[in-house]
């Protein structure tokens, strides 16, 4: 029995893995520039960061609108090379159940959805991230996981629809695993 669950959590466990390498690899070649990368699981989710005084320059900020699942807006300012699930953390906005999964791309709740043009000038959507943006809740043509797009300076101003509601994968996942035990 415990083996059999242990199986089953293996593959799961690895793309995880894979996963996060990806991700930090991911916004950390556009933070080159502030000086060494930082691993995302390093400051994620310390939701006390704040920005020493000085540390980047209102240049290097870049206004973002979120419109929140109860259609509340949430503004902030992120800095570039930020993805925007961490812009979400380190500025603990209010936004119920997004980063489930600490952007592992294990859980889809990180769902985000933009206007046209924005989504269109995207950096390229990788096959993991689709295959879990097909299970979001909500989904549409200009979907995007938060924690796998990074904020560039060209976004600034940009709105940002949370979908109404979310779906966690890995609850779906252990609902399907109780289901068979
Ligand atoms: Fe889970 Fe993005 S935070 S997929």
């Amino acid at each position: 029995m415990a083996h059999g669950i242990l199986g089953l959590l293996r593959p799961l466990q690895s793309r995880l893995s894979a996963s996060r390498t990806r991700l930090v690899l991911l916004c950390a070649e556009t933070e080159q520039h502030q000086g060494p990368a930082r691993g995302w699981a390093e400051r994620a989710f310390s939701s006390t960061h704040q920005d020493a005084p000085g540390e980047s320059s209102s240049e290097d900020r870049v206004t973002v609108h979120f419109i929140n699942r109860d259609g509340e807006r949430l503004t902030t300012t992120a800095k570039e090379g930020e993805s925007l699930l961490e812009v979400v953390v380190n500025h603990n906005l209010a936004i119920d159940g997004f980063g489930a999964c600490e952007g592992t791309l294990a859980c889809s709740t990180c769902h985000l959805i933009f206007d046209k043009d924005t989504f269109q000038k995207l950096d390229a959507i990788s096959d993991e991230e689709l295959d879990m943006l097909d299970l979001a809740y909500g989904l549409t043509d200009t979907s995007r996981l938060g924690c796998q797009v990074c904020v560039k300076k060209w976004m600034d101003g940009v709105t940002l629809r949370v979908p109404m509601d979310v779906s966690d994968m890995r609850r779906q996942l252990e609902v399907g695993k109780q289901s068979k035990q």
